[in-house]
């Protein structure tokens, strides 16, 4: 029995699969037989509900949250010679945006009770040359805001924030992505709202909204997609080199319902993640800190800290004993100076940012989707139990 796992092979499951409904069903449906799959009226439609759910000024749909970042600092004119601070507890994707602008990221490390960006870090990283700051609200948990912000006025830095895990996340009463400049969303197939492939990019400013438009569709004058609508024949016009980096209906077509049951799902996250919370509480590992006063955290990650001098069991050890239970499980994130490319080219070192790297290698995160029925919860409960209790 006892080698048996907790579930069958048949039944892995997978860590972060989405919840699709019929009406999503339907609307992708629709616009396949409408014949108008890329970018039209339901990625207006998705920008509409989206601004209207954040209370944003300004809301721009592109194909990826890694698109969102890199257009917002482009629009804003980061480049060469520019320094971008961010959090080395991050995915590739924040700091690959700003390598691409032709900026330089410099790494700031993060808290370890909150896993975000310390703002003590980052005011010792600012030099002359730092143009912006890019925080990344790690597992749906607001960063300090309020630190950070009083950090960019002082040194009259943009705020970009990467809103990746954080679409419910609120700081003080205020909702995630609307402190700075910029906030970035994406709606990858893990996150808390998906259209498979997705980005949003909330902007403050509607001209800066109105060029990371342009530069979302290869530079054409703005409405370009319209050239191909029965409202007429419209000439566009390049006004830029821009990107192909725009939404397509399809996707939006997830989104627009994906959104509508975006409060339910963060119930039903925050159910699962109590249920972890309870049922986890006596074993040897860390569990993450609860949501600080006065925030909502997002729920985006539920993550554990398994270390061997304290578990009995490396990480990758219960990674593997975890998987051979069938129950999916992910990494977020081995830091970003572990990886060779970042060490090469910038110098970087796993010890200069001991709190991300110890996090990095010692978290797992284990399934939160909110299609888990609380017998795949159980199941998660049991499989970590039998993992670290032999
Ligand atoms: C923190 C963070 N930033 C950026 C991204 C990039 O998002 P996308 O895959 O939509 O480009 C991700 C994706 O996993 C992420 O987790």
């Amino acid at each position: 029995m006892k080698d048996t796992p907790v579930r069958p092979q048949d039944r892995f499951l997978v860590f972060g699969a989405p919840q699709i409904e019929q009406a999503e069903i339907d609307e992708v449906v629709d616009s396949i037989r409408s014949g108008w799959l890329g970018t039209g009226p339901k990625v207006a439609r998705f920008e509409e509900e989206f601004k209207h759910y954040k209370g944003a000024p300004n809301a721009v749909a592109v194909n990826s949250c890694t698109a969102a970042l890199h257009l917002a600092m482009l629009a804003s004119g980061v480049g060469q010679g520019d320094e971008v601070i961010t959090t080395p507890l991050t995915f590739c994707a924040s700091v690959n945006a700003i390598i691409h602008t032709g900026a330089t990221p410099v790494l700031a490390d993060v808290d370890p009770r909150t896993m975000n960006i310390d703002p003590a870090r980052v005011q010792e990283a600012i030099t002359p040359r730092t143009k912006a700051i890019l925080p990344v609200h790690f597992a749906g948990r607001p960063c300090e805001m309020d630190a950070l912000c009083t950090l960019a006025t002082k040194n009259e830095l943009m705020i970009i924030e990467d809103c990746a895990h954080a679409i419910e996340t609120e700081y003080q009463g205020r909702k995630s992505g609307l402190f700075g400049d910029f906030g970035c969303f994406s709606f990858y197939v893990t996150k808390n709202v998906i259209t498979g492939e997705g980005g949003m990019v909330l902007a403050r400013d509607e001209a800066l909204a109105a060029r990371i438009k342009v530069l979302a569709l290869h530079g054409m004058s703005k409405d370009a997609w319209k050239r191909f609508s029965d409202s007429g024949w419209v000439h566009y016009q390049v006004v830029e080199a821009g990107f192909k980096y725009n939404m397509m209906d399809i996707q939006a077509a997830l989104g627009i319902h994906q959104l509508r049951r975006v409060e339910k799902n963060w119930q039903r996250r925050e159910e699962i993640w109590r249920r972890y919370n309870e049922a986890l509480q006596d074993l040897p590992i860390g569990l993450p800190t609860d949501a600080d006063e006065d925030t909502r955290h997002a729920y985006h990650l539920y993550t554990v800290m398994v270390a061997k001098g304290r578990s009995g069991i490396s990480r990758d050890e219960f990674l593997s004993a975890i998987q051979e239970q069938n129950v999916g499980v992910g990494v977020h994130y081995l830091s970003i100076p572990e990886h060779p490319y970042y060490q090469e080219r910038f110098g970087w070192k796993p010890e200069d940012y001991p709190n991300a790297t110890r996090i990095g290698r010692e978290t797992v995160s284990l399934p939160l989707s909110p299609r888990l029925a609380d017998s795949d919860a159980d199941d998660v409960i049991e499989a970590v139990r039998r993992v670290l209790q032999g």
